[in-house]
């Protein structure tokens, strides 16, 4: 047996299957520990809550466990409903998905077909090109204007091929957001040229400042935009994989189209029904975000690290040492971090903002590990 893929196979498969980048997730806590034989790592990569489930999503997760016998309800109405009230828009303007990445290749199979194009921000999460390649679509990567999407440029790469366009707000791997003014401009391009403009706001929960849209506050007068939120971030639910988007009603019809039936599982609907209910949990999540985000900040500062400023769980800095080596030797000292090269900023790393004991390991960690690397040349 060989994972070779056959000659015949190739010519039997769609050729640009082959060409999509594999996705890099952050590594896990159980394989570093069997590498390096060590144990108490942290992991502080992938921007999960460090609180964990609401305890009310867990009870209902064990109250619900003796149904997964039986199929969940195909479209989610229950968790449906409840996000329809809580935006104050219909439940047909509602759809769930096995992870907000499972809507954006929904929406990549019905908008994206071969050399089509997709407009997505150079260094963003990576999913992005994925379900354009994975469609045979061509990803058209615009730069970013101090580690902030620019939408000039954005707008101005829109083409008659151009299907989608992909925009998170707060970025991710930087943590920068754009404001109103400037995402309305796009928001209006897009709709005069037929694009469908996604935002994703996996981690709009975390954000402070009052100049940051909202997608919600958009989807009556604009039929192109579908805004994508997530319970993997703030709600600590990213293991059950449940995210969800919101937009008029005839993308909402279309999308239910290409959607596997019951791709949400039982325990992910109830548990996120529960998760939505529990404000005790969500309030406790933003605090120990801002209270981790201002502790890791100073602690960055004071190692000369230069952290960019950020709205989210999580702090992209450069180093002024080699990226690469410092990421593998805080490996070594058991803490797992993310090392940017496969977001396109090598020079950089990202860290998750943790529980405070996590945030002093990294911190202690990071000192220890930097010391021995020589200055990045150049810097
Ligand atoms: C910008 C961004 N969007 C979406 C997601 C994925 O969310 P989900 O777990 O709902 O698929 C992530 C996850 O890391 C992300 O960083």
């Amino acid at each position: 047996m060989s994972a070779e893929i056959p000659d015949w196979a190739k010519t039997r498969g769609m050729p640009h299957v082959l060409s999509i980048p594999k996705y890099v997730p952050g590594k896990p806590v159980a394989e570093l520990e069997r590498e390096f034989g060590i144990s108490n790592a942290i992991k502080l990569a992938s921007n999960e809550n460090p609180l964990g489930p609401s305890p009310k999503a867990m009870d209902a997760i064990i109250k619900n466990v003796g149904m997964t016998n039986i199929y969940p309800e195909s479209t989610g109405p229950e968790l449906r409903k409840s996000l329809a009230e809580s935006y104050s828009v219909s439940i047909d303007q509602v759809i769930l998905g096995n992870g907000s990445d499972e809507i954006m290749q929904m929406l990549a199979h019905i908008f994206v077909g071969v050399d089509d194009e997709v407009i997505m921000p150079q260094n963003a999460f990576s999913m992005y090109e994925i379900v354009t390649r994975l469609f045979g679509g061509r990803s058209v990567k615009t730069p970013l204007t101090y580690f902030r999407p620019d939408l000039n440029a954005m707008a101005a790469a829109i083409t008659d091929r151009t299907r989608i366009l992909f925009l998170s707000n707060p970025h991710s791997p930087t943590g920068t957001i754009i404001g109103k003014s400037e995402f309305e401009e796009l928001l209006d391009v897009t709709r005069e040229r037929g694009v469908i403009l996604v935002l994703d706001e996996a981690y709009r929960e975390y954000v402070d400042s009052s100049d940051c849209p909202t997608g919600v506050d958009y989807i009556d007068r604009s039929e192109n935009l579908i805004f994508l939120r997530t319970f993997s971030k703030i709600y600590g639910l990213a293991g059950l994989r449940i995210g969800y988007g919101i937009a008029q009603p005839w993308l909402i019809q279309l999308l239910n189209r290409v959607r596997p039936p019951f791709n949400v599982n039982l325990l992910a609907q109830d548990a996120a029904s529960a998760a939505l209910l529990d404000s005790d949990h969500f309030s406790r999540s933003r605090e120990t975000n801002s209270m981790g985000k201002k502790f890791l900040f100073d602690g960055l500062n004071s190692l000369g690290f230069d952290p960019i400023p950020t709205q989210a769980n999580f702090i992209a800095f450069r180093p002024n040492c080699d990226a690469e080596s410092l990421y593998l030797e805080l490996l070594k000292e058991g803490v797992i971090v993310r090392h940017l090269k496969s977001f396109g900023l090598p020079g950089h790393i990202r860290v998750t903002i943790g529980l405070e004991d996590q945030n002093r390991k990294f911190i202690n960690a990071l000192e220890k590990a930097s010391e021995g690397l020589s200055r990045d040349k150049s810097l």
